[in-house]
């Protein structure tokens, strides 16, 4: 018998953190953990088995549908948008071809299993582009069918995927005789904004700004904020992009009316994140010194998201808004956290 399990890929990365804690206390389904980097000790406690592996490996991959009976892939590895530039076509590989690799390892889990298995895919606000600050801060909140044109690689990987995933869930094979294929994968896919995470701080992204200015001020460094005070982004702290997740991956099929989904909570300008740390800790030494390039990207992308989809078909609302982000996560959990 094969044991069933939930498959974590990019376990050892922020998002893969908070979801491991949250389903090791809420979810009996035992968890497989899957990292091309070591998992963090207090994780790989939580998890049924921990793989050192990449997901490019695919005699792994295929080891793996031998081995068990994976009822849900939250398919987490990725290149983020700064790390991605650097090499847009390894990007592209691990991004693309990656993402691809564990789309057919679920199709051939739901034939096994003659069910489909759910898909559960992060996308991002990188998925937008705009070609002006004064066309996105008139755009406001952008749904999920406008402006969508990536400027970086990041971005399009993402969204290049989210139609992969569309593809893999309806219409793959679909000349093959027979109905070989009727058990498609159920892909699920929210388009995130920046996320915060109070343990954690991200690697090679864009919207780092937000957490780097959070951990350096609690740990006592200096801070060169690389975007201008009156950038805006959305954001959403890690407990909220969590809840989130599993929302997503419990929802009935039935009620689900589109493939992808934005969800967000609040649009703080870095100066307000500024004002916000300040408040906290006085003596930090934040200066603002735009990078062009990165303030570019950030540019590109939207102030705010439009998550109404979310909120109607699967009861999606987040449970912190930007003072509680703030006042009642971020500040008290980062300073404990530094002492
Ligand atoms: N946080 C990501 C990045 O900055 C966007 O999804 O790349």
């Amino acid at each position: 018998m094969r044991k069933e399990v939930i498959l974590i890929t990019g376990a050892n990365g922020e998002i893969g953190h908070g979801l491991i804690s949250f389903l090791a206390q809420n979810s009996s389904t035992p968890i497989l953990a899957l990292d091309i980097q070591p998992l963090d000790e207090a994780m790989t406690k939580l998890c049924s088995r921990f793989i050192l592996g990449d997901i490019m490996d695919q005699m792994l991959l295929g080891r793996l549908v031998g081995e068990y009976e994976i009822t849900t892939i939250y398919h987490l590895a990725s290149i983020l948008s700064t790390k991605a530039e650097y090499n847009p076509e390894t990007a592209h590989r691990i991004n693309v071809e990656g993402t691809l690799n564990l789309l057919r390892m679920a199709v051939e889990q739901s034939q096994w299993q003659n069910n489909p298995v759910k898909f559960i895919y992060p996308s991002s606000i990188a998925a937008y582009g705009f070609p002006t600050v004064s066309e996105k801060m008139a755009a406001g909140k952008v749904n999920e069918d406008q402006w969508c044109f990536p400027t970086t690689m990041y971005g399009c990987n993402k969204l290049y995927c989210e139609h992969l995933g569309r593809y893999y869930s309806r219409h793959y094979k679909q000349l093959a005789s027979g109905d070989t294929y009727e058990n498609h994968v159920d892909f699920r896919c929210l388009r995130f904004p920046g996320l915060i995470s109070a343990f954690t701080t991200p690697t090679g992204g864009t919207s780092d700004y937000g957490p780097e200015m959070l951990h350096h001020a609690a740990a006592g460094e200096d801070y060169k904020c690389f975007v201008r005070p009156d950038t805006i982004l959305p954001f959403m702290v890690m407990p909220d992009a969590v809840k989130s997740l599993v929302l997503l991956e419990n929802a009935t099929r039935e009620s689900l009316t589109q493939l992808v989904y934005n969800v967000t909570s609040f649009s703080p300008t870095a100066q307000d994140f500024h004002n916000y740390v300040l408040k906290a800790f006085p003596n930090a030494n934040i200066t603002f010194v735009p990078d062009k390039k990165r303030q570019a990207i950030v540019d590109s992308w939207p102030a705010d998201l439009d998550d109404s989809a979310a909120r109607a078909d699967w009861m999606w609302s987040p449970d912190f808004d930007e003072a509680e982000s703030f006042n009642n996560y971020l500040i008290p959990v980062i300073r404990e956290r530094y002492k």
